[in-house]
């Protein structure tokens, strides 16, 4: 009996080729973040395709300002935690500021951690033209690339704050990057922050999946950060749509247990041992 249930189980594990079908029967799928083992286990149940460990850890998890300051072992920390609650999900490991940007064999070193440390059976990595030869690495260490062009966080400093790309002139230089991206032998690409037009063009000239966040619905697929989604954050991005809104809830929850702690309501009998 356990053995058939393992058995279909792993019959619908999502896998890079489940995504490059859905793109070719036109057949829209989800990505969220998550990082650790509870909403891994309920977004994999929930039906999400792929689950991605992001350096967005940074912001939603420690507070900081960027993803900059997140590092490779924080990374393979949180994926190890998602990892314990996939079954059927695709789980993507992303590569923080500084895990791939020194040199290609760098790069797959970091890959490989993710792989065999966290668990990941991919990872995702910021960039177009300038990062293809650490895509064809790692590609080359039998570890599925997904590429992420457009609004990219890690080059902050460069883009000179976090804003929408490839508005006029640098609208081909986008276009480049996902091509480049594609030829380097990634399997999809995140689309962040680019006009809803160019996502649309981009999207039909590569032949692997794209995933949108800020990029409208001719996307492929879309992805959010799970905390946007669920009303946990304190700044909500206006491209996001909020499912649920979790953090009034929890506010409200530690409220309720605060007042009854002090008003002598909680524990009850029932709480306690005989
Ligand atoms: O780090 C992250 O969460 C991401 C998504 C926004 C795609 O890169």
């Amino acid at each position: 009996m356990s053995t058939v249930t393992a058995e279909a189980a792993r019959e619908h594990r999502v896998t890079i080729r489940t995504l490059a079908s859905r793109k070719r029967k036109a057949k829209p799928f989800t990505m969220l973040t998550a990082y650790d083992y509870t909403f891994a286990r309920l977004f994999d149940e929930a039906g999400i395709d792929v689950l991605l460990v992001g350096d967005s850890l940074g912001n939603v998890v420690q507070g900081e300002a960027t993803t900059l300051p997140v590092t490779l072992d924080e990374v393979v920390y949180h994926t190890r935690m998602v990892s314990r609650g996939v079954r059927r999900s695709l789980l993507v490991g992303d590569m923080p500021f500084g895990s791939y940007q020194v040199s290609p064999e760098d790069a797959v070193r970091s890959a490989i951690r993710l792989v065999k440390e966290g668990g990941a059976h991919a990872v995702k990595l910021e960039g177009g033209k300038h990062v293809a030869a650490a895509i064809e690495r790692i590609v080359a260490a039998e570890i599925p690339v997904m590429g992420h062009v457009g609004l990219t966080p890690q080059a902050v400093h460069r883009m000179g704050g976090f804003r929408v790309q490839g508005r006029g002139e640098a609208r081909e230089r986008v276009l480049a990057d996902a091509r480049a991206v594609e030829a380097a032998g990634a399997f999809a690409v995140v689309l962040e922050g680019v006009p809803v037009d160019l996502a649309h063009e981009i999207t039909a000239a590569l032949s692997i999946p794209t995933i949108g966040i800020g990029a409208g619905r001719g996307c492929d697929a879309q992805v959010l950060v799970m905390h946007d989604m669920l009303g946990l954050s304190d700044w909500t991005p206006s491209f996001v749509k909020q499912y649920a809104n979790l953090g009034a809830l929890a506010s409200q929850a530690a409220r309720a247990f605060a007042d009854d702690v002090v008003n002598g309501k909680f524990p009850g009998d029932e709480h306690g041992y005989e």
